[in-house]
């Protein structure tokens, strides 16, 4: 791996938090199959995350403190998934950095997604305020629900090798790999914070199940959002130039596509991330890395 690694697990949690430090400054304009429309796909997930994943270190550090959290070994992994968490942040900031280098103006994305993420939960907040809902758990209700969805796409990641192959630049693979492994390896923690607190009843179903629905169509909508933006600039904004990644993530078999029953999965009542077993995936790639 050309990224330099430093592994510390002084949280004593069922994993660590890697330090990372991607260099970027060869990335070439398109490292996404050579094609405009992959790479800004995947560019405009990037711009998601700086201000995404610092949500959710929020929603979790917010209630880290309730007193049904107690379990020592709970909180391992609540500081262990902070750490890691914020270090995702950290490395997508640089990516994201490196890309304005092109003329793409993903800084201007992260602060748009921080304005989504802050006028969702306001809106939330003040509807469900009259059903005794606070703004601690409708974040740590949208986190969770978020945390499933990245699991899922990390894991198709981790096991497709059809999507593997559209990296065509060493260090951009690196950076969505070492992502992809973590976010499995921490997929449960959030879910765990979520029903040790409010429990597996129908209430905690229902807003889990409703947080899922809104935050999947704002991803849509704001990431596609994102991704004409940059296809404009490039002007490739046509059918011509957007048909391969359209093809990719969304035909019958796309890689969006695929995930979907995975996704539903998270609608089953008694439904826990644990559920889908990665762990042989992960020991696998953990080798591959280095990490
Ligand atoms: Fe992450
Ligand atoms: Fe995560």
């Amino acid at each position: 791996m050309n990224a330099k690694v430093n592994i510390s697990n002084r949280a004593g949690a069922s994993f660590p938090v890697r330090r990372m430090d991607f260099e970027f400054g060869e990335v070439p304009r398109y490292w996404a199959a050579n094609d405009a429309g992959l790479t800004h796909f995947m560019t405009t997930l990037s711009a998601l995350f700086p201000e995404g994943e610092q949500y959710f270190v929020d929603s979790t550090r917010a209630v880290h403190k309730h007193p049904k959290l107690s379990d020592p070994d709970l909180q391992r992994e609540i500081s262990a998934f902070i750490g890691q968490e914020a270090m995702h942040s950290k490395e997508h900031l640089a990516f994201n950095s490196s890309a304005q280098s092109y003329g793409y103006d993903i800084r201007t994305m992260e602060q748009q997604t921080g304005k989504v993420i802050r006028t969702g939960t306001k809106i939330l907040t003040t509807l469900l305020k009259p059903f005794g809902v606070t703004k601690e758990m409708i974040d740590l209700t949208g986190t969770c629900a978020l945390e499933h969805f990245t699991a899922v796409i990390a894991a198709e990641l981790l096991q497709n090798k059809d999507v593997q192959a559209m990296f065509n630049d060493s260090t951009m693979h690196q950076l969505w790999m070492w992502h992809a492994v973590e976010e499995n390896e921490h997929k449960a923690v959030v879910f765990d914070v979520y029903t040790a607190i409010y429990g597996n009843g129908l209430k905690a179903y229902t807003m889990r199940a409703i947080a899922m629905i809104i935050a999947m169509g704002l991803i849509f909508m704001t990431q596609s959002y994102f991704t004409a933006q940059l296809m404009k600039i490039d002007g490739k904004l046509t059918w011509k130039d957007s048909k391969y990644m359209l093809k990719f993530m969304y035909a019958r078999k796309g890689f969006m596509t695929r995930q979907i029953p995975e996704l539903l999965d998270f609608f089953r009542p008694n439904f826990h991330p644990n559920d889908s077993d990665t762990d042989q995936l992960l020991a696998d790639w953990k080798l591959k890395l280095g990490l």
